[in-house]
């Protein structure tokens, strides 16, 4: 077929990973979670006891180590060197620490190739979900969209209120103070040039897929 790369940015909380994985499926398209190759990344780091904040030492790890992930809408999984971690990437230690990898612009570098290598791979027909793929990973995409939220919609997705239990307060911390970190080196709240913008505050899961297809249709 014809060349559809759909790039989809927003903050965490967003619902950007289950509207991505809906739309491609919808359409037919592969579907690649860079989110997960940070945390793989995250992951093998603090497994193999590598400092995080040393910035040539994390550069290498994303350098050499090998990253395998399902490129389908369907099931999910997520290999480090052979281990499969697709469980424990998601767990509360790693989103707290992702942002420090996330930050390291060698590590990014090699990611966002590794990234690129995919939708070649894929013959340029998927769906790539992240922070900075509307503006760096895949700027000439056919249709490039910003997911966004309001912060208590986010929130409340996650089961989240501020004002809630000490935890749940906690948790909120932690996701806006992620986002404060993203922010330092991806600009995924603000739309580039020819970036179109879907806030899916007040619209719920089929809706905001809805939506995005629409988008989609009207940029092909
Ligand atoms: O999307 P998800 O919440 O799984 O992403 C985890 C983290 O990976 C983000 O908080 C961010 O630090 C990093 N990330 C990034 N660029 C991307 C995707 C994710 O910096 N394209």
């Amino acid at each position: 077929g014809k060349p559809l790369v759909i790039a989809i940015d927003g903050p965490s909380g967003s619902g950007k990973s289950s509207v991505s994985k809906a739309v491609a499926k919808r359409l037919g398209l592969a579907f690649l979670d860079t989110g997960a190759m940070y945390r793989a990344l995250t992951w093998h780091c603090l497994n193999g006891r590598i400092d995080l904040h040393d910035a040539a030492a994390v550069e290498a790890a994303a350098r050499t180590i090998s990253l395998e992930q399902n490129l389908t809408p369907e099931g999910e999984f997520v290999k480090v060197n052979g281990i499969t971690v697709t469980e424990p990437i998601r767990d509360p230690e790693i989103s707290k620490n992702v942002s420090a990898v996330a930050t390291n612009l060698g590590a990014r570098k090699e990611l966002v190739r590794r990234q690129q290598a995919v939708i070649a791979q894929c013959g340029h027909r998927i769906v790539v979900e992240g922070r900075d793929i509307t503006t760096v990973v895949a700027p000439q995409a056919q249709a490039r969209l910003i997911l966004t939220a309001s912060e208590e919609a986010r929130m409340r997705r996650r089961g989240l209120q501020l004002g809630g239990t000490q935890s749940a307060e906690q948790l909120v911390q932690q996701v806006l103070a992620r986002d404060a970190k993203d922010s330092t080196v991806v600009d995924f709240q603000r739309a580039a040039d020819g970036v179109y913008t879907v806030d899916s505050s007040d619209l719920d899961f089929e809706e905001t897929v809805t939506a995005v297809i629409n988008v989609v249709r009207s940029a092909v």
